[in-house]
């Protein structure tokens, strides 16, 4: 799908279909008054037709005074606050409408409202992305080909293009891409998406953008002494790997800001094995390292001025007679010892390491992005990502630049009280926290090996993938990160 800027008159516009707006109160946007004049108001006889929600479409063939074959009519939310949510309603639900007309081309005038006090930049991320997301597919895995319906080729974002419109439009179409990557790597099968697999394809991102990439193999990891990591992948016959991927940006005596990624490719839990039910969608549990290798392809796309670097613990955790047992004392990269009372709480094993590795890249931050308990799908659901930080200014900045991205995140506490919980009688630390608590337990694990450094730590277990019918990987964050790191970097 190919997007432009480019001025255009809605009359004359020579596209599949044109796409405006009608506001709540039953008003058109100036595009779409446009057509109803060039039309003696064929829109506003139309208007009883469309449902009032925001997001009903309406579609309207061969109307005379027109250059399009169609006019897609789409509600939009109140015009004297036309809401985020409604805007992104309009976008998912004109992406719908188009995907089910088979237009091959669309010119997109829907961005051109105002929405509360964002900027055009915002409209133009949101309906890029949104029309992107709804375009999204997965069948390479289907013997039988695609179904026939050919796809939106073509959109147009009929505004007057100036340089921070096109660098909005680059920086979307950067986003959506790194964002379809994430959702690829997510849905992949867990025997087709093995550390391997991650490592060679962060080695394909690494050949495109000509990135540092550097591979740990385990006799790596062991000489290191990262016994955590190792701890983990001791019960599988995949390999283990560190992923690290750099991007220079700007001057090398800028600090980078370092993305560490769960990278568990299965997660049955190991000898605490998980119940059976659902267990295929643990293939997801290498969402957090999809979201960075994601978000360094945008960023190295879009030649972002910023220096990154993206570490990915990468390993699969099942049973076996060698997989470690409940009870086991590691000791971690850090130096300090890890009694593991639970198999299943491994991505925090396996962070702790790599959270540590990163501390060598003298990092400006270093945001972690995991799948990491499923106290956080209760506590938080599948809206907002769970946001935990030792750094409240950079909390804020996160939660800004999340909202920004309408990407969302809510802050959950990191106080010293929980630290209580990890008590062990045979080592420094337990590696689960009891009952309550759990997804901020897990952030205080891993809160103990940031204690020098400038942190924030995503649990995106409900945000990451969807279940159900519409079972699939989300791609989120990867919006937030793109955002984040760009906002960091001092672009607004
Ligand atoms: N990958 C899971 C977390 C998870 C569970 C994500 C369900 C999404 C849905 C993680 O490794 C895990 O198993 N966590 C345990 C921790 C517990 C043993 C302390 C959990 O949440 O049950
Ligand atoms: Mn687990
Ligand atoms: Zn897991």
């Amino acid at each position: 799908m190919e997007f432009s800027i480019k001025a255009l008159a809605p009359e004359s516009a020579k596209a599949g279909c044109v796409v405006v707006g009608a506001h709540a109160e039953s008003e058109l946007t100036p595009a779409a008054r446009r057509i109803d004049e060039a039309t003696r108001g064929a829109l506003r006889k139309a208007l009883g037709d469309l449902a009032a929600k925001a997001g009903s479409t309406l579609v309207l063939r061969g109307l005379a005074g027109i250059a399009a074959e169609r006019v897609l009519l789409v509600r939009l939310g109140s015009r004297k606050e036309l809401a985020e949510a409604a805007f992104r309603d309009a976008v998912r639900g004109a992406a719908g409408a188009l995907k089910e007309l088979g237009a091959r081309d669309a010119a997109f005038f829907l961005v051109d409202v105002k929405v509360g006090s964002r900027a055009i930049a915002w409209n133009l991320r949101q309906a890029v992305l949104g029309l992107r997301e709804a375009f999204y597919r997965f069948d390479e895995l289907k013997s039988q080909g695609k179904p026939s319906a050919p796809a939106l080729a073509r959109v147009v974002l009929p505004l007057a293009a100036d340089a921070r419109l096109q660098e909005a439009l680059a920086e979307a179409v950067a986003t959506a891409e790194g964002t379809a990557l994430a959702r690829t790597l997510g849905n992949l099968p867990p025997n087709l998406c093995t550390p391997s697999y991650l490592a060679e394809e962060a080695r394909k991102i690494a050949r495109r953008f000509k990135l540092r990439l550097e591979v740990l193999e385990r006799r790596d990891m062991e000489r290191l002494g990262m016994g955590a990591l190792l701890a983990v992948a001791r019960g599988s016959h995949q390999p283990p790997k560190l992923i690290v991927l750099r991007y220079a940006g700007t001057g090398k005596n800028a600090k980078p800001l370092v993305l560490v990624g769960k990278g568990i490719t299965f997660d049955t839990g190991g000898i605490s094995l998980k119940p059976s039910a659902e267990m295929d969608e643990m293939k997801f549990d290498m969402s957090g390292a999809a979201s960075v290798l994601g978000a360094v392809h945008a960023l190295a796309a879009m030649k972002a001025p910023l220096n990154l670097v993206g570490v990915i613990p990468a390993c699969e955790n099942m049973p076996g007679g060698e997989a470690s047992r409940p009870g086991d004392v590691v000791t971690t990269l850090s130096g300090q010892t890890v009694e593991i009372l639970n198999t299943d709480a491994e991505g925090r094993l396996i962070l702790c390491d790599a959270l540590t590795y990163a501390e060598r890249f003298a990092p400006q931050a270093v945001l972690d992005i995991a799948t990491l308990t499923g106290a956080c799908v209760i506590a938080l659901g599948h809206v907002a990502s769970g946001l935990f930080a030792n750094d409240q200014q950079l909390a804020d900045a996160v939660r800004e630049a999340a909202d920004d991205a309408w990407d969302r995140v809510w802050q959950m506490p990191l106080w010293e009280d929980y630290q209580e919980q990890l008590r062990s009688n045979f080592a420094d630390m337990a590696n689960i926290g009891g009952r309550p608590a759990g997804s901020i337990t897990a952030a205080s694990f891993l809160a103990r090996f940031m204690r020098k450094q400038r942190w924030a730590h995503l649990d995106i277990a409900g945000t990451a993938w969807k279940s159900g019918r519409e079972k699939g990987s989300t791609g989120r964050p990867v919006p937030l990160l793109v955002r984040f790191a760009l906002r960091n970097a001092g672009r607004k």
